[in-house]
């Protein structure tokens, strides 16, 4: 009992002498408190200034940093690319920026990877082909002499050739895939590898592969050249629409519904292109059509991909508890109650998407076919083309997407509003 209550004395006696001796005074006290609480106070701020922005914030510094350190790789001979010499001499290819806003529109869709840039009169896009989680590496290190190998070109074009085949069930002539990928210094060991490290990084990238591969088709945006892993590609005008649209009791001039009109069949008119290569499109932003030489294009591929591929996406076997696990953004599917797995492929089709969000849109976003000029009959078939009920309206195999007959339709009844509006102008 003494003895137990002797060491505790001698404990506490010691604790004191220790805080004592770290005892600040009251100044260095306040100082520290202060400090603390600025700290606290940016880390606070800056968290909910990084939630607020949505995650994501481009600074243009850091364009021009990302460009710089590929331009350096470039003259250490790291990175090769035709457009090397240009982008890095700085006077073709400059004012590299972010792109602007476009939160405020509710038409947002950030890509972390895409700057714009200026060349010559122009501007133009530079997208960054960053690895994602599927990325596959080309070379290996041998464990026993600790040295890099490279495949050799024969064995690097059907690597390609094969990856191709099973990301989009495509099978590629003999001379697409040539053009696709053009290595360049075969005499030069270190160049040739370098191209073609920067070739296999660009390839799986779903942009860059889709915008090479269709080029002659002119669906998506032309690629002007590549440095490293970066690729440039024009810029396309966006459709504009005034903002005001959204209080649809408001009156819509002539002269915009008929551009309201002309946009919406061209889209229509892509969305042939795109059924025409069984192309499948999984986020659909009006923002992210545009033209180029009077053809509409779509600009952010990233969410496009073969109705082959979307479809094995969509029922990979995924656990799921509703039936917006098994969906892909807009690419919708069906959750297998039963066995709590995504099974089945997609069922709504790029119609139905487009029907749904850029032409009826909501209560309070309407899209931009849903004005006071719009006729009845147009909205009736609008309704219809979103949410397609009878076995007429149905695409065969998409038991929830919009059937072709309905998209002509929809087409005829366009371009007849379009036609009266013309001939009542200049009557
Ligand atoms: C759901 O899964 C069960 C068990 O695998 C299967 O028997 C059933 O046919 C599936 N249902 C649908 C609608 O696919």
């Amino acid at each position: 009992m003494t003895i137990s209550s002797n060491s505790a004395l001698v404990l506490h006696n010691r604790f004191k002498s220790m805080t004592r001796r770290f005892r600040f005074s009251p100044r260095r006290r306040q100082y520290c408190v202060l400090t603390t609480a600025v700290i606290l106070l940016v880390v606070v701020l800056s968290v909910v200034g990084y939630l607020l922005s949505g995650m994501h914030y481009c600074f243009d510094v850091l364009v021009e940093w990302k460009i710089s350190k590929i331009c350096n790789q470039y003259y250490t001979n790291e990175v090769t690319g035709y457009m090397c010499p240009e982008l890095c001499a700085g006077d073709t290819i400059s004012e590299f920026h972010c792109p602007p806003d476009r939160r405020r529109t509710g038409e947002y869709s950030f890509n972390p990877n895409r700057f714009l840039a200026r060349k010559a009169q122009q501007f133009v896009v530079v997208k960054h082909a960053v690895p994602d989680a599927s990325y596959e590496k080309l070379s290996w290190i041998d464990s026993h002499q600790h040295e890099e190998h490279f495949p050799t070109e024969a064995e690097y074009v059907g690597i390609v050739r094969r990856y191709i085949e099973l990301r989009y069930n495509l099978q590629l002539p003999f001379d697409k895939l040539n053009s696709l990928l053009k290595l360049k210094n075969k005499n030069n060991h270190i160049l040739f590898r370098a191209s073609m490290r920067n070739s296999w990084n660009l390839i799986q990238n779903n942009e860059y592969l889709l915008s090479r591969l269709y080029e002659e088709k002119e669906i998506f945006p032309q690629v002007i050249g590549t440095c490293g892993d970066l690729f440039i590609t024009e810029l396309l005008d966006t459709v504009e629409f005034d903002e005001r649209r959204y209080h649809f009791t408001n009156h819509i001039d002539l002269s915009k519904w008929r551009y309201h009109l002309k946009v919406a069949v061209l889209i229509l008119d892509y969305l042939e292109d795109m059924a025409q290569n069984r192309f499948q499109m999984c986020s659909v932003l009006l923002a992210g059509f545009g033209i180029s030489d009077s053809r509409m294009k779509y600009h952010d591929l990233r969410y496009i991909s073969t109705e082959v591929s979307i479809d094995r996406q969509l029922s990979d076997g995924r656990w799921c508890a509703e039936d917006a696990d098994c969906s892909y953004h807009d690419c919708r599917s069906r959750c297998n109650t039963t066995s709590r797995q995504c099974t089945t492929g997609l069922l709504n089709n790029n119609l139905q998407i487009v029907c749904e969000k850029i032409f009826r849109g909501t209560a309070t976003e309407p899209g931009i076919l849903v004005t006071e000029k719009s006729p009845n009959r147009l909205l009736r078939i609008l309704d219809r083309c979103a949410q397609p009920v009878s076995r007429s309206d149905v695409e065969t195999g998409r038991p929830w997407g919009a059937s072709k007959a309905l998209k002509k339709q929809l087409y005829n009844e366009l371009t007849g509003i379009y036609e009266q509006l013309a001939s009542s102008l200049y009557s």
